[in-house]
């Protein structure tokens, strides 16, 4: 695509080496301090349009893409399913290819069904980033994530991750693994049998039933909440039962390494996965996390559309555009 971003879409981290991924995190460092700035704007992609097309529910991902492309000066549209003629039964490729009519230079796409944003790339001309697919992927989220991670820790290699809640239903626990794979960091996945998906060992992870083991030396807790809305049938006897044998609660700290932090992409279930003081505490990264968001979505919007060095990046940040 580029010779600095060589990629036209954003769709899975399988796509991304570890070089890749760094080049990401880099100009979202530079780009954090542009929303720390007390005018959070530099002029870099105006003229440029981005249409978010959000499918399914989201807080932070469809407002952190959608304040980082105003934060670039990007003219920026959102696309609900209850506001667009999806919900009157226009089809998906149908408002892809009205959508491309209107000659966007990036769409943002999340979408309940597994592979979705690939099928709208393969119909669009303009770049595609995935904001989440199925129980499939969310790259930015695990881009974000290792944004935060590097920022406390220093580091995404040599780390045990331990990533525990609802793993079959999870994108988000799908992209962590293959990034933090990419730098050498160990991941486990710790789910009861019903919510840990088939042969899971071929993502190249650890396969743990029991909290305790999963945590043992963790450096990271990453907590996933029960998807009460894509489960099929009663795969936990009870929330409170959940809670009980995988609740996450301070204590467990003492099992986990010295530095080890708390992470949590949210939307947070309190006192199921993560009890409130835990979720509140100073090894909580959870606020991290939401502003390490539109940093990283800076980032990947400028990269595609721009398709310039991390370098030039970081210049056009000091340089306020
Ligand atoms: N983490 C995440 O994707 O949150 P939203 O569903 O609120 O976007």
């Amino acid at each position: 695509m580029s010779a600095g971003f060589p990629h036209q879409h954003l769709l899975s981290i399988d796509q991304l080496d570890a070089t890749e991924v760094t080049q990401i995190l880099d100009a979202a460092a530079a780009f954090i301090e542009v929303s720390r700035r007390p005018v959070r704007k530099v002029p870099t992609l105006r003229g440029k349009t981005v249409i978010n097309m959000f499918f399914e529910a989201s807080t932070r991902t469809r407002t952190s893409f959608e304040l980082a492309g105003k934060r670039l000066s990007a003219d920026v549209v959102n696309i609900s399913g209850s506001g667009s003629s999806l919900s009157k039964g226009e089809s998906l490729l149908d408002t892809c290819r009205t959508v491309a009519a209107m000659q966007p230079d990036i769409v943002v796409i999340r979408h309940s069904a597994s592979g979705a944003p690939q099928f709208v790339a393969q119909r669009l001309e303009c770049s595609v980033v995935n904001g989440g697919d199925g129980a499939h992927e969310h790259p930015t989220q695990a881009l974000l994530d290792a944004f935060a991670i590097r920022q406390a820790l220093g580091t995404l290699s040599g780390l045990k991750v331990a990533i525990c809640g609802d793993i079959s239903h999870s994108r988000v626990a799908r992209s962590n693994a293959a990034l933090l794979r990419l730098f050498g960091s160990e991941v486990r996945f710790c789910a009861p049998r019903t919510l840990m998906p088939s042969r899971a060992e071929t993502l190249g992870v650890k396969v743990f039933h029991r909290l305790d083991d999963a945590l043992e030396g963790a450096d990271v807790i990453m907590l996933l909440r029960i998807q009460r809305e894509r489960l099929e049938g009663p795969l936990i006897p009870s929330l409170r039962e959940y809670s009980r044998v995988y609740g996450v609660s301070q204590h467990h700290l003492e099992l986990a390494s010295e530095r080890a932090i708390v992470m949590h992409p949210g939307p947070m279930n309190r006192g199921v996965e993560i009890h409130p003081a835990l979720a509140d505490s100073d090894r909580s990264l959870v606020l991290d996390q939401v502003e390490a968001g539109v940093a990283v979505r800076m980032a990947v919007l400028y990269l595609l559309s721009r398709g310039i060095s991390a370098e030039t990046v970081a210049q056009a940040a000091r340089d306020g555009g």
